[in-house]
């Protein structure tokens, strides 16, 4: 079996999870995100070298405000139980814009990653005010702040110099894409490094009922797949 070696998740359907059960929406994030540490486990387990999931994108501070304090909260929960991870190995990066957040919170994420930084296992990657148009927006800035400053030629921008400034700098391409619920798009997720990436789309199930199994069910539909990036095979 071929293992992806960056898997990517947008954890979708938690609202409608909730709204089945007659309950409210944060309901639904609240056992959203205890779906989160099984799967985590599992693809560290079977050698995914990066899993990134999509828990708060830059659009999502539209939602009502009792539903982002909600999540806010639930973040800010998980980050305190974070060091449950330490033993499994796993590396953690937060992606995305952090300084929206609190000082705290900020502080926070910069000391998670650090703790971990000396683990040698799977990259666990947290995108959290996260916008893939908002991310490349930033990495033309300090481009273009680079070559204001002389320190690099027009002609020398290529697709690596994109690539060193995004927030997965280093981290390799998204090779499987995952998204429970039905819904077939990307929402602004991670554009620039699924470019080539296999998507796949689960329309029975929503991301609080998700477990390993979904996983190895989007990894064996991965080993069908030919992928050709754009030549022939
Ligand atoms: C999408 O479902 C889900 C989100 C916008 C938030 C995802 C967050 C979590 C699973 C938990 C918090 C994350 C961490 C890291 C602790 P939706 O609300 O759009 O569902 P719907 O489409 O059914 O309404």
């Amino acid at each position: 079996m071929n293992i992806p070696k960056h898997v990517a998740i947008i954890m979708d359907g938690n609202g409608r999870w909730a709204r089945r059960r007659g309950l409210p929406r944060k309901a639904g994030h609240i056992a959203g995100a205890k779906s989160i540490k099984s799967v985590v486990l599992h693809c560290n387990k079977i050698g995914v070298k990066v899993l990134t999931l999509y828990a708060f994108s830059t659009e999502n501070w539209q939602r009502p405000k009792d539903e982002v304090d909600g999540l806010m909260k639930l973040i800010k929960n998980y980050l305190k139980n974070m060091r449950s991870y330490l033993k499994y190995n796993v590396r953690i990066r937060f992606f995305g814009d952090l300084s929206a957040f609190s000082e705290d919170m900020i502080d926070k994420m910069n000391q998670i990653e650090q703790e971990f930084s000396k683990n040698t296992g799977m990259v666990f990657g947290i995108a959290i005010n996260y916008g893939g148009r908002d991310e490349l927006k930033n990495a033309a800035k300090k481009i273009a702040f680079l070559v204001k400053n002389g320190e690099l030629n027009l002609d020398e921008i290529d697709e690596q110099t994109v690539e060193s400034n995004l927030y997965t700098k280093g981290l390799p391409n998204v090779d499987l894409l995952i998204r429970p619920s039905g819904e077939c798009r990307v929402s602004n997720f991670l554009i620039w490094q699924s470019a080539y990436a296999e998507f796949y789309f689960m329309k029975d199930i929503l991301w609080p009922d998700f477990r390993p199994r979904h996983v190895d069910m989007a990894i064996e539909e991965y080993n069908r797949r030919n992928r050709t990036y754009g030549g022939v095979k």
